[in-house]
């Protein structure tokens, strides 16, 4: 069961090898993978709707302009719902699509609209794959982070010869475990929610209020709870950092989308909220505040919700470890002792950022709990969050 948990949304395009799609339904379910299917209206030429449905057991969607799909499940809440979008086959025109940022249907209204990864398998005549127009479409999507599934070569349903067909399906199938990784590890199977990074906080259109932070500790965080086998969604305010491996990420900007990414994001078997959350935001102006004879304007600030001490609220979704950070620049483990009872977290990460802790590669922290206080040597913040990662592993096995 190399896919258990898995939700993928499986598109299919029109083509030939659109029958190999009910294949891989089979076979992603056997593997305990969830699978939503949506059919083009050109796959719909070459299966059914219903035939992929009852092997999904899982209503197939067919079209944007349904109006109950859309007042039921919005195609933002329909991507929302899965950790990846397939596109199998995928034809020579929907690639042509999604190059072009498309949305005229459903299939290409839901790639457009998602922040999952997307893969696609592409399949169509050997002439069609070689066309200048289906490389360059190939290589943006490349680009963009779509992970393309090479096609395979052989004999083709044309008559010709070449590249362009369907990879078999138990290669499909190994290409998305391979996506999501063999997990294994003293974290496999759990889930893990981490913050990172700073928020901003719109003051009108043009200006914002944000802090100094980097992003780098807790982006190191979830790559080393993902190392260590957990299931890692990163909640990242807004940082120039690349996702780690293994790691579904998602951008905010403010506290309060991050506040609703990790409310969505649950349940977690263990929550880091690394991020450096603004503590207040703006009562924000709808349009520029420009310079003027009455002075300064004065700013009203109005308190964020706490994400941290929401997520260790008693109650059934409650992760069994959170994890909270503090940043100080005195008093260090005293602050840190005060905030653990006053936040309800399990444990409190404190660091000294009276140096050049923030934005800098390098972290000196201590791990707070309600017993006792343990100092780790100073390291890089990557040597930091393996360390930690292993001590939140040893807390939910103890
Ligand atoms: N935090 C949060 N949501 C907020 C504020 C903070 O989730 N609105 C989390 C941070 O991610 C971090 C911890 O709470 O894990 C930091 O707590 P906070 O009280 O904000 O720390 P400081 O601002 O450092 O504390 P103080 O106000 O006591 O200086």
């Amino acid at each position: 069961m190399r896919l258990a948990g898995r939700r993928i949304l499986l598109i299919i395009s029109g083509g030939i090898a659109a029958y190999k799609a009910l294949e891989l339904i089979r076979a992603i379910r056997a593997e305990g993978g969830a699978v939503t299917p949506v059919l083009t209206r050109a796959a719909q030429q070459f299966i059914t709707p219903l035939s992929a449905a009852a092997l999904a057991e899982s209503r197939a969607l067919v079209d944007l302009f349904d109006l109950t799909d859309e007042a039921e499940m919005g195609h933002i809440r329909l991507s929302r719902a899965s950790d990846l979008l397939l596109v199998c086959p995928a034809s020579a025109d929907i690639l042509a699509r999604m190059a072009a940022g498309l949305a005229d249907d459903l299939a290409t209204t839901l790639l457009l609209a998602t922040d999952k990864p997307v893969m696609v398998a592409p399949a169509m005549n050997v002439r069609m794959w070689d066309h200048p127009a289906t490389r360059a479409n190939v290589a943006t999507l490349k680009a963009r982070g779509v992970h393309v599934i090479e096609p395979a070569t052989g004999p083709m349903a044309c008559g010709e010869h070449g590249p362009g067909r369907l990879p078999d399906v138990p290669l499909l199938v190994e290409a998305l475990v391979a996506h999501f990784g063999a997990k294994t590890g003293p974290l496999a199977g759990r889930h893990a929610i981490v913050t990172a990074g700073p928020t901003h906080e719109p003051i009108d259109p043009v200006r914002y209020i944000a802090n100094r932070s980097s992003g780098k500790q807790g982006f190191a965080m979830a790559a080393a709870l993902a190392a260590l086998g957990a299931r890692v969604t990163l909640v990242a305010g807004p940082v120039a950092l690349a996702t780690p491996p293994g790691v579904v990420r998602h951008d905010v900007t403010t506290a309060q989308e991050m506040a609703a990414a990790v409310e969505a994001a649950l349940p977690a078997d263990l929550a880091v909220m690394v991020a450096a959350v603004a503590d207040w935001r703006v009562e924000r102006a709808p349009a520029k505040i420009k310079k003027g004879p009455g002075g300064p304007p004065e700013l009203k600030l109005v308190e964020n919700p706490d994400i941290l001490a929401q997520v260790a609220a008693p109650g059934a979704r409650r992760p069994r470890l959170v994890v909270g950070f503090a940043a100080e620049t005195e008093e260090v483990v005293a602050h840190a002792v005060a905030k653990l009872g006053r936040k309800g977290c399990d444990l409190v990460v404190a660091n000294d950022v009276s140096g050049d802790v923030m934005g800098g590669d390098r972290n000196l922290v201590h791990l707070v709990s309600v017993d006792g206080v343990e100092t780790f040597p100073e390291g890089t913040k990557e040597e930091v969050a393996a360390r930690l990662a292993r001590r939140f592993a040893e807390w939910l096995h103890g």
